[in-house]
């Protein structure tokens, strides 16, 4: 039955988005297999789970799990231009109301937001702690159906515990990004090969011989450096951190200041989960032809509003590229207005990577309901057992075998008694 309660661009798009998604359903093994349980088990019936995520094949097949699980689950977009409008039709063809259209602007951005609340969720899941802010801060006659949440990623997270501390959070969170099985693999290979699919899709550029300014050495800069590296570029880091920077002048790249870097760099990439990284100063000595581009959560690391500011004109050169004219007869080129690049001009992560991030995902909404009360109000790691248990089922997939401590190893490693 299609359902009502949904706002999509174009239903006509859902056979395509269809295909996509069990496309990428093939790459996904260890949800299959959680899919496969959830089928027979339904242990998330008569729960109501809220979704805030980028409407992408993988998300849907996330989705399908849960409500496979017997949840009954209601989507929104966490980002304006993350959505793919074939998929979020897909969604809704097979009974999963979803409220996400590429471009959508700020007012229906939220809207689409209260009306997957309007669910009255006992579980939230969201990238980027929009769904849980907006019932902290407008809808809190909510919280007493909430059961806990799961957030995403590196920014969500941040935020959420800055809630904590201030004592504001209501109620608890997973942090699924602190999850080994997430973040050593979906912020460093997923971003990084979808960061550069990003920029190559907008621009056509050729990455060897550039000299690309990466600015973040994190989970995600380590993977995008590495990736663009692998391309034939030339990469500089941008660090605040300094256990950071020595990593990546180790790691055999050129470390330096961005006012530096700034003058020298032909693109420029934002992943640092921070503000204003790339500036005023910066823009005002960048070459001529620049690009700018973002894969950090929000569209705040590069200072757009002094971009228009400075520029005399602006216009739209190709989908996702839009240069700015400075009157010193500089342009330079922001790409998918400093939005996450890889799911605005790409196609987010690849799904084999997504399959770690939302297996860990739907086992943790199934730990939330079996935990239902048990769990103290605050940001909680994944549980170690569901992290473990998704490395050894992503193995087990790839036909990757591993061995095993013997039992005179496990002594070993367990005692202080032994030395030279
Ligand atoms: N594009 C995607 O699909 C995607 C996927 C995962 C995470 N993210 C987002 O990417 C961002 C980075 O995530 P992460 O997991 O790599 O975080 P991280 O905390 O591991 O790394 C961020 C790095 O940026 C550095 N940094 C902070 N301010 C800086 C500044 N002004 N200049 C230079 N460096 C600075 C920090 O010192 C840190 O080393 C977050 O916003 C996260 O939510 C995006």
């Amino acid at each position: 039955m299609t359902p009502k309660n949904y706002d999509v661009k174009d239903m006509s798009l859902a056979e395509t988005g269809r295909r996509r998604i069990e496309w990428a359903y093939r790459e996904m093994p260890v949800v299959r297999l959680i899919r496969e349980r959830f089928t027979a088990e339904k242990p998330l019936q008569g729960i109501r789970i809220s979704g805030c995520l980028h409407i992408t094949t993988e998300t849907a097949n996330l989705a399908l799990t849960l409500k496979a699980g017997g949840a009954d689950t209601i989507l929104c977009a966490s980002n304006p231009l993350s959505t793919q409008d074939d998929v979020a039709a897909a969604l809704v063809d097979y009974g999963i109301p979803t409220n996400a259209i590429k471009g959508e602007d700020e007012t229906t951005y939220y809207k689409h937001i209260n009306t997957a609340l309007d669910n009255k969720p006992h579980l939230t899941i969201d990238d980027g702690a929009d769904l849980v802010s907006t019932i902290h801060t407008r809808r809190s006659e909510l919280i007493d159906n909430v059961i806990g949440g799961a957030e995403e990623t590196t920014t969500g997270i941040i935020r959420l515990r800055s809630m904590h501390n201030d004592g504001q959070l209501k109620y608890p969170i997973i942090a699924i990004n602190d999850a080994q099985t997430k973040h050593f693999f979906d912020n460093r290979y997923g971003t990084g090969q979808s960061t550069i699919d990003g920029i190559t899709r907008a621009t056509n550029i050729l990455w060897a011989g550039k000299k690309v300014v990466v600015c973040g050495y994190g989970w995600c800069g380590r993977g995008v450096t590495m990736r663009a590296k692998g391309l034939g570029a030339q990469v500089i880091v941008v660090e605040v951190e300094p256990v950071r920077a020595l990593e990546a002048v180790m790691d055999g790249f050129q470390v330096m200041p961005l006012l530096e870097a700034a003058r020298v760099g032909d693109i420029f990439i934002t992943v640092s989960g921070d503000k204003n990284v790339i500036d005023k100063a910066h823009f005002q000595v960048m070459k001529d032809g620049a690009i700018l581009a973002n894969s950090g959560h929000f569209n705040a690391e590069i200072n757009i509003p002094a971009l228009e500011e400075m520029a005399k004109s602006k216009r739209t050169i190709r989908d996702f590229v839009e240069e700015y004219a400075f009157p010193d007869g500089r342009s330079l080129y922001l790409l998918a207005e400093g939005r996450l690049i890889n799911l605005a001009a790409a196609e987010g992560h690849p799904a084999s990577v997504m399959d770690m991030s939302f297996a860990n995902q739907a086992l943790c909404a199934e730990f939330m309901v079996k935990n239902k009360g048990k769990l103290e109000i605050k940001v909680h790691p994944v549980p170690e057992e569901i992290d473990k248990e998704v490395a050894r089922l992503k193995l087990r997939a790839m036909g990757v075998e591993i061995d095993s401590l013997t039992a005179e190893q496990q002594k070993y490693l367990a005692s202080w008694e032994e030395g030279t």
